[in-house]
């Protein structure tokens, strides 16, 4: 039975990862933040008193340094990072680290491999085969990616969800009914924690957790409910963003991607929400979350409640 304390976190100064970095923190683990050569992120970002790392990430024999005595490398590294978890596996293999999480999250990529937003995430399909091939190779070395949807309450705060509290309007996507996969960010903190907690149970495995399936017209009809505003909403049609994605894919616009995001989390019939069969929730034991709480500390926070 393979059991793991230490856990070395890469870029865990950016969206995600302090969410991460807390929620392995207060699980008990021993975490140290592995951050870029002459990176500004992590002073402000990482918890006061956790050991910090600063590596040049084109380096393997940086790398495998800071990995030696590291049960589990977890990454969470943006999108210029993704492709240079590759070295970082060749290094966590080479210091005997037993677990690699990479920077997964969002997209379920494997359901959309040959699609066109697959196609975008080609980079992180890239690395999960890559780390499949490596496991076969090395007994001792593991895998565990992690399918999260949406950064739910992230992209409510950050305008990215589509509702506008001051202007109080919404855009939905269609008729706004399709149940969309949604994790808050320390519910994947939590879900990456159970990861490593259940380590044997989770090996080699491409997962899914989530905080919640939800609708756009369900969280509408909470802000609504709960703030006592009545939203205006308009409707864009899927076909049309998978138009407008194309034009700008053409156009080599990288803003195609969100386009394609919510034409693959919303369009009418499109079936990306995780089912219950299908999520790790109860494999990692992380219970799902409330929608209607995580509205209302959105509204609480934004001083409507
Ligand atoms: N589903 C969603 O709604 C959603 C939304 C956003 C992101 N995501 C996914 O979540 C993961 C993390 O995203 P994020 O938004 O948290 O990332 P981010 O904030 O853009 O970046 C995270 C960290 O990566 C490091 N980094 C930046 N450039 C790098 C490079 N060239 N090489 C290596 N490291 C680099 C930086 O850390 P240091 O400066 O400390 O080195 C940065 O703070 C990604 O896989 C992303 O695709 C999903």
């Amino acid at each position: 039975m393979v059991s793991i304390k230490t856990v070395a976190v890469l870029g865990g100064t950016g969206n995600l990862g302090p969410a991460i970095v807390t929620e392995l923190v207060s699980a008990g683990f021993s975490v140290t933040g592995v951050t870029r050569e002459g990176s500004t992120n992590s002073t402000p970002k990482y918890p006061d008193g956790l050991p910090v790392q600063r590596v040049d990430f084109g380096s393997f024999d940086a790398l495998k340094t800071v990995f030696d005595g590291q049960d589990a490398v977890v990454s969470v590294v943006g999108f210029p990072g993704l492709a240079g978890q590759k070295l970082a596996i060749d290094a966590a293999i080479a210091a005997g680290v037993k677990r690699f999480i990479p920077s997964e999250f969002g997209v379920n990529t494997q359901k959309a491999r040959g699609t066109t937003i697959g196609n975008l995430l080609a980079v992180k399909i890239g690395v999960t085969d890559y780390l499949a091939e490596k496991a076969e190779a090395n007994p001792g070395f593991t895998w565990t990616a992690l399918t999260t949807g949406h950064f739910f309450d992230w992209a409510l705060e950050n305008g990215y969800y589509g509702i506008d509290l001051k202007a109080k309007t919404a855009v939905i996507v269609d008729a706004g009914n399709e149940k969309a996969h949604s994790s808050n960010l320390a519910q994947i903190g939590r879900s990456v924690a159970g990861i490593l907690k259940h380590p044997d149970e989770t090996a080699n495995k491409y997962l899914g957790t989530a905080s919640f399936n939800a609708a756009q017209n369900e969280v509408i009809a909470l802000v609504e409910e709960l703030a006592g505003i009545k939203l205006t909403v308009e409707s864009v049609k899927s076909a049309d963003l998978h138009k407008t994605g194309q034009e700008k894919l053409a156009a080599g616009d990288p803003r195609a991607f969100s386009d394609f995001l919510k034409e693959f989390a919303f369009a009418e019939g499109k079936g990306n929400a995780i089912s219950e069969e299908e999520s790790a929730n109860a494999l990692v034991g992380v219970p799902y979350e409330s929608l209607r709480d995580t509205v209302t500390a959105w509204l609480k926070k934004a001083g409507l409640i």
